[in-house]
């Protein structure tokens, strides 16, 4: 690994259980501060990173007691977002969590030089409550601060994660650096990893294997699902209520896919904070059930020394884990950022 003439210091704000600033440190960042709301990720985030994670609402965080960072990580909620919630975008307290960070931003006694922000692929399409595009405001706001923005929308899988996971990626650079940020670009011929490369490999020696049970409503209707199908593959008669009626109109209800079952020889979709069965792709091929955490934790690209610890609930696993950026991905955006910035 090329070494850095000095050792850049990251912030991290919506830290979660941390795929994206572990990504940075495996590049040679060095977190000086993580924050998060969720106290669930306290000991994964601890455990992994080896750093202290701040568990407070960002509003109530002293700014000026943050240290001094090179680059903050912002991962911001994406529900706002997120086709699958409801757009309300700034209208939502959530929508505005943004606004915290140039709050941090301004805070420090000297400026950061570069931000990642990261959200999901509606935030292109959202506006804010004056109907402008969420873009142009992050770079009306960011510019204002005085950082060029540059963003583009990348998938996962593209660049070695074994799931399509589609993000945006926000990069805003100090304009005393006169750079703006080039995006890396996937590499050439490199084969995409499917369902079936990710399940031949073993659960790490020792570790329990953790699955999340399915809700009797799926519980019924999964054995019918062939490897590759979905609920289309279930006889009317099985189907509950709320299933029939869509079914019956289905054009009106947009065709879903719901219980989506990916073949061992496709490419893993989206691994989501809810693991829903209905809507996430969440079902092994060959088996009635959910992936496990460690399976659900390798489409993320996480590696197997990374646990995910000290939760009450399973759920909360499968959560943090869908939450995450995965630090394949990254490191990726970390090497290129080290290279043009550092
Ligand atoms: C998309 S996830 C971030 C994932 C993380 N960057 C990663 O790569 O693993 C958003 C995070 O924002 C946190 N969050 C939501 N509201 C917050 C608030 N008011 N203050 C601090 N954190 C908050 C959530 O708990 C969640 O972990």
């Amino acid at each position: 690994m090329e070494k850095f003439k000095k050792v850049p210091k990251v912030i991290g704000l919506f830290s979660g259980c941390g795929g994206l600033d572990y990504g940075f440190q495996q590049k040679g960042f060095q977190i000086v501060y993580a924050n998060d709301i969720d106290k669930n990720v306290k000991e994964t985030y601890e455990y992994n990173l080896k750093h202290e994670i701040d568990i407070n609402d960002i509003h109530k965080v002293e700014k000026e007691k943050i240290p001094q960072g090179d680059v903050i990580l912002a991962g911001v909620p994406c529900q706002p977002f997120s086709s699958a919630g409801n757009r309300k975008s700034t209208k939502t307290k959530d929508g505005n969590l943004f606004l915290e960070v140039t709050e941090v931003i301004k805070s420090q006694k000297k400026k950061p030089k570069v931000v990642v922000f990261e959200n999901v692929r509606g935030f292109l399409s959202s506006k804010d409550n004056d109907g402008v595009l969420m873009t142009d405001r992050f770079i009306i706001e960011m510019g204002n601060l005085g950082y060029k923005t540059t963003y583009k929308l990348l998938n996962a899988s593209d660049f070695g994660v074994p799931s399509n996971r589609y993000r945006v990626f926000i990069v805003c650079v100090d304009l005393i650096e006169r750079k703006e940020f080039i995006f890396p670009e996937p590499p050439l011929m490199t084969p995409k990893v499917t369902v079936g490369d990710v399940l031949s490999r073993k659960t790490p020696k020792g570790e329990e294997v953790e699955v999340w049970k399915l809700p009797p409503s799926s519980q019924k209707i999964v054995p019918f699902i062939t490897e590759g199908g979905s609920w289309k593959d279930v006889p009317y008669k099985e189907l509950s209520d709320r299933h029939k009626r869509i079914r019956d109109n289905i054009k009106k209800y947009k065709s879903p896919n719901f219980y989506r079952r990916f073949a061992r020889t496709e490419v893993m979709g989206t691994v989501t904070a809810t693991s829903s069965p209905e809507n996430s792709g969440i079902l092994h091929p060959l088996e009635d059930r959910r992936y496990s955490v460690r399976e659900i934790a390798r489409f993320q690209s996480y590696p197997d020394k990374f646990k995910f610890i000290g939760v009450g609930s399973l759920q909360m696993k499968y959560k943090m884990i869908g939450n995450s950026v995965p630090p394949k991905l990254a490191e990726v955006i970390a090497d290129s950022i080290k290279k043009q910035l550092f």
